[in-house]
């Protein structure tokens, strides 16, 4: 591919970013392959199926490119990458489980092919898996760093599941969970790219709130897409979080600008779960802007998130960076 630095039209999607940086990817993909080998062959194959059946890998992306943007010369992002790869893979083999979820990554969930003991018991093969892989970097630091992010995760997930079912639930709630589930991940993986560079605290702060703004935003447009977007295009189910009873922020803005009458279909959604009102709440959410109200709170951390890297030396690797920010909330997938 043709870099410009100048030019971040050119990455229109994450694949033009991988692109950028194929030869860090393909050592991360190898590690990857290396660290999954367990003699225990159900490990083997449920791991397998779910590293290999075409993630995005746009954490493993932001490590590389952090790291790059400060001209990083080791090799210690490929692994962090790589592990951050298992943390994720780890939380979406619960979190499929925990929704009752069939469908990712265009493929019937592994909880759907193996069952949900499988599942839970391989995600846990894969975390512990990433804190073996940490322990070989022997780095106090990033093992804190990872250490806390898994650990937050998990709260974000179990605050989450407080939340299921009920309705008064807040904004602020939200948020939070939302930074505990998703955003804290990204911020980690940003703050470790300048921690491997060397970085100064002023720059690992930097990366980090990029990460966390930019995950945000990720996770803020998942939220919309759960509603808006077909199985074809984000390789999920739509209206699982519906079906889950998940008061994302599409229904919380719903029931305070609705009018009474749709503000009782949502209560009751959230309150019962299914997805027998689908329609009509897609309908509702559509039409008090709720929709609209969460796109735009996505856009709005993507601009923080370019702002927090303002001060980074230019080049292609901010760029990738950049562009990011504007994939995330134009994505339909
Ligand atoms: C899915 O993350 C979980 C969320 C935080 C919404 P991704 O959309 O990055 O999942 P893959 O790895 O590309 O499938
Ligand atoms: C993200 O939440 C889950 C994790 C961070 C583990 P979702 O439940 O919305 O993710 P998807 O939609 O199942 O990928
Ligand atoms: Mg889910
Ligand atoms: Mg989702």
């Amino acid at each position: 591919m043709h870099v410009d630095v100048k030019n971040t039209q050119q990455f229109q999607s994450v694949s033009d970013i991988h692109a950028l940086i194929a030869e860090d990817m393909q050592a991360v993909n190898a590690l990857i392959s290396r660290s999954l080998h367990s003699d225990v062959v159900l490990i083997g194959q449920l791991s397998n199926y779910i590293i290999n059946s075409g993630g995005k890998r746009l954490r493993p992306v932001l490590v590389l490119l952090a790291a790059q943007a400060y001209t990083y010369q080791g090799s210690q992002h490929v692994n962090i990458a790589a592990i951050i790869e298992f943390i994720h893979t780890a939380t979406l083999l619960h979190d499929d489980v925990v929704d009752a979820s069939e469908l990712r990554r265009g493929n019937d969930t592994a909880n759907a092919i193996w069952g949900n003991e499988a599942s839970v018991l391989v995600g846990d093969f894969l975390y512990s898996r990433a804190f073996q892989m940490m322990v070989e970097l022997s780095d106090m630091r990033i093992m804190e760093i990872l250490a806390n992010a898994t650990n937050t995760i998990a709260e974000g997930e179990v605050m989450q599941l407080m939340n299921v079912n009920e309705p008064d639930t807040t904004e602020k709630q939200y948020l939070d969970v939302i930074y505990c589930k998703t955003a804290k991940l990204f911020e980690a993986g940003c703050q470790l790219g300048a921690l491997v560079a060397q970085q100064d605290d002023q720059q690992l702060f930097n990366m980090a709130e990029y990460g966390k703004y930019l995950g945000t935003a990720f996770q803020l447009i998942d939220d919309v897409i759960d509603y808006t977007q077909s199985a074809n295009e984000t390789g999920k189910n739509i209206g699982d979080d519906l079906a889950e009873g998940k008061p994302t922020l599409p229904l919380i803005h719903a029931m305070q600008h609705g009018q009474p009458e749709q503000v009782k279909i949502i209560r009751e959604a959230i309150e019962q779960g299914g997805r027998d009102r689908m329609d009509e709440i897609q309908q509702i959410i559509e039409s008090t802007g709720s929709i609209a109200y969460t796109a735009e709170l996505a856009r709005s951390e993507a601009v923080k998130a370019r702002k927090a890297i303002a001060d980074l030396p230019e080049s292609i690797y901010k760029s990738a960076l950049y562009a990011l920010t504007d994939i995330a909330v134009e994505r339909s997938f």
